[in-house]
C-alpha cells in the first residue's frame, strides 16, 4: 500500500544530522509542511532513556498523534570511534530502538496505521559476506570486529520491527545504507568517515604547504559509497511504499579501491603533496559493496549521483563551509 506523506505528522529522529537535513528537504519536496516534521534534538530528549521516549510520543504534536517514525539517531563513527567507544555504541543504538519502537506501539502508532522507518547500516553484515552483499546473507556470520557493536545493535532493531510485525502488526520498513558522503557531513577528524576526513586533510594539508598526508591502513580494502541525496531519497520512498521490515540495501552499485579514493580526492582538491600509507592502523572489512536489485524492485530506487560529482559538491561544501557547526 501506497502512504501518502502529505498531511502526515512525522517524528524524524536525528533530523538536525548529516542524513537528517536531507531526508527533511524530500518529505518537503513532497508537500509535507514543517510544522508536520517533528525534529527531537538530543540535547532536549535523549532518546537513550525511555522516559524521554514517551514525553516525545506524548508533547511531540500538542493535541494529535504522530503516524510516521523515521528513526535515523545514532550515535556513529568511523574506525576509531567504534573502536574507542564499544559499549557505548551498542547501548545508545540499541535502546534508542527499543524505547522508540515499544513507546510507539504504547502510544497507538500501529491502531493509528502508522508506521515505523528504521535505517540500519551495512556493519550488520557478515565480515566474509560474498560481494556484492545480498540481503539473505545478514545472518550468515559475524561482522567484521571493529564495527560489529554497532553493527548488532542495529541489526537487532530489525529483528523487533519484524517480531512486532508477526505479534503486533506493526507496519515498518527497514533500510540499510552503504557508507554515505556529501555536503553536511561530519568533518571532525576524532569521528568522521573516510571521505570527509580525506578531503579535510588534503584541504588543511594544501593549506599548510604540506609535503605529505598520512592515511590509515594499507589502501587496499574497498568501499561502497553512496551520496547523501540518494540515500535521503531511497529512505523516503521506502517510508512510502514499504509496510513489513525487509531488509532493503540502499547502494551506488559499485566498489572503489581506498588507494584509488584516495589518489582521486587528491587530484579533486588539488592537492600536491605525497600520500604516506600507516599500515599500524587497520583497514576494516576487506570489501563492502551492496547488490541494489531489491531496492530497484521494491522501491523501484536507482541512485542518481556520479561519484566524481558528487565528491566535487561534497569537497566546495567543505570549502565553503568549514563542516557544520
Ligand atoms: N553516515 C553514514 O555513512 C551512514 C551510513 C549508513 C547508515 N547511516 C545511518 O544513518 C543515520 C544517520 O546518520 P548520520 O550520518 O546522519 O549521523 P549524524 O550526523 O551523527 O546524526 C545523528 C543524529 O542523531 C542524533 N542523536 C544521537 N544520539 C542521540 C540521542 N541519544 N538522543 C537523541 N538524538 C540523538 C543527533 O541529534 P543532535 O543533532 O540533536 O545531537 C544527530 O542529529 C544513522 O542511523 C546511521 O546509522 C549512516
Amino acid at each position: 500500500m501506497h502512504d501518502q506523506l502529505t498531511g502526515k505528522r512525522i517524528i524524524l529522529t536525528g533530523g538536525a544530522g548529516f542524513l537528517g537535513r536531507h531526508i527533511v528537504e524530500h518529505l518537503r519536496a513532497r508537500g509535507v509542511s514543517d510544522g508536520n516534521i517533528f525534529i527531537p534534538r538530543r540535547r532536549d530528549f535523549d532518546l537513550t532513556d525511555m522516559a524521554n521516549v514517551q514525553r516525545l510520543y506524548r508533547t511531540a504534536f500538542a493535541n494529535a498523534k504522530a503516524d510516521l517514525v523515521i528513526h535515523l539517531a545514532a550515535e556513529v563513527g568511523g574506525i576509531g570511534a567504534n573502536r574507542a567507544n564499544p559499549g557505548r555504541y551498542f547501548y545508545a543504538n540499541m535502546a534508542m530502538a527499543l524505547h522508540l519502537i515499544e513507546q510507539g506501539r504504547l502510544d497507538g502508532l500501529i491502531e493509528r496505521g502508522g508506521k515505523f522507518v528504521q535505517v540500519g547500516t551495512i556493519c550488520a553484515y557478515p565480515k566474509f559476506t560474498p560481494v556484492p552483499f545480498k540481503e539473505d546473507d545478514l545472518w550468515n556470520g559475524y561482522p567484521e570486529e571493529t564495527n560489529a557493536p554497532y553493527g548488532v545493535a542495529k541489526k537487532a532493531a530489525w529483528q523487533m520491527l519484524d517480531a512486532y510485525r508477526i505479534q503486533y502488526a506493526m507496519r515498518s520498513a527497514y533500510v540499510l545504507p552503504v557508507n554515505l558522503y556529501g555536503p553536511w557531513d561530519n568533518f571532525d577528524l576524532e569521528s568522521s568517515h573516510v571521505i570527509p576526513a580525506l578531503i579535510r586533510k588534503c584541504v588543511e594539508a594544501q593549506a599548510r604547504g604540506d609535503q605529505e598526508i598520512v592515511c590509515w591502513g594499507t589502501g587496499a580494502a574497498s568501499r561502497e559509497f553512496l551520496y547523501v541525496d540518494d540515500a535521503a531519497e531511497g529512505i523516503v520512498r521506502a517510508a512510502e511504499v514499504m509496510g513489513d521490515p525487509t531488509p532493503i540495501n540502499l547502494g551506488a552499485g559499485f566498489e572503489i579501491k581506498i588507494k584509488d579514493l584516495v589518489e582521486l580526492i587528491v587530484k579533486l582538491t588539488g592537492f600536491e603533496g605525497r600520500i604516506v600509507w600507516d599500515p599500524t592502523k587497520p583497514d576494516g572489512q576487506p570489501r563492502r559493496q551492496l547488490s541494489v536489485e531489491k531496492a530497484a524492485r521494491l522501491l523501484g530506487w536507482k541512485a542518481q549521483m556520479t561519484f566524481e560529482e558528487g565528491l566535487r559538491r561534497t569537497i566546495a561544501w567543505y570549502r565553503a563551509n568549514g563542516g557544520r557547526a
